[in-house]
């Protein structure tokens, strides 16, 4: 089990920093030729946002997005539950074919129950995540985060695309990464090439983008904007 989490590991820590798009915004009618146009893009890792209508007023898309994804394509598929109750949820998001599962940690009854669940999430032989809402303080992690691969900080409030960015989660990327180098931190909402930047000196590794790759028709313009954004960034490190 702990090797197949390395392998996982291995191959999201090999295409960092990385742009994943948000599968919320993309063409349900035609997904096939969306992960087509994502893949010719140079997109490595897929982030599927699944919500419930519960933990989240939104409602989208479950385990069989997932499966027949899974079907069409080799990529990375990062499912980020947007749901009541993620560990009545891990293994039918494991079986159809999911590489990365995060939950919120506003999800669950507090640090405690999220461990539990981080444990199920590796348990399956899965990189584990753990989201926070920017409401949510950092310190409400503490105790999980020996447990997790991975912290996703929301720099919108789960639910909808095409939210304003909020810089709070800039300042709990540093903190992150200052007190845990070997996370992998991914940002999620209002990710552009505007904000892409202070997010990456930050130290975040994972970039989720829904509006600027789905707002606009080429695709690969939009990703090469993004990691022309990202490079620009490293160099002022
Ligand atoms: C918000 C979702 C995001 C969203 C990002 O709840 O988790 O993944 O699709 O979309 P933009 O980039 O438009 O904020
Ligand atoms: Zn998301």
């Amino acid at each position: 089990m702990e090797n197949m989490i390395q392998n996982r590991l291995e191959r999201l820590k090999n295409c960092k920093p990385a742009i994943l798009p948000s599968l919320l915004q993309c063409d349900f009618g035609d997904l096939r030729g969306e992960v087509q146009h994502l893949r010719e893009a140079g997109v490595e890792v897929l982030h599927l946002d699944v919500m419930d209508g519960q933990f989240v007023p939104n409602l989208t898309y479950g385990m069989p997005i997932v499966a027949g994804l899974k079907k069409h394509t080799d990529m990375f598929l990062d499912a980020h539950l947007m749901i009541q109750e993620p560990a009545a949820y891990v293994d039918a998001f494991a079986d159809a074919g999911a590489d990365m599962i995060t939950f919120h940690i506003e999800a669950v009854g507090g640090p405690l129950q999220a461990i539990e669940v981080l444990k199920q999430i590796r348990g399956r032989g899965l990189v584990a995540g753990l989201a926070l809402n920017p409401k949510t303080a950092l310190h409400d992690l503490d105790q999980a985060i020996p447990y997790a691969d991975g912290v996703l900080v929301m720099s919108v409030p789960a639910g909808f695309g095409g939210q304003p960015f909020d810089p709070v989660a800039v300042d709990k990327l540093r903190l992150l990464r200052k007190s845990h180098p070997e996370l992998l931190l991914q940002v999620d909402g209002g990710i552009n090439a505007d904000t892409i930047g202070d997010c990456h000196a930050a130290g975040c590794d994972l970039f989720v983008v829904g509006s600027a790759i789905f707002g606009i028709d080429d695709y690969s313009a939009a990703v090469r904007r993004l990691r022309a954004a990202l490079q620009a960034s490293s160099s002022t490190l």
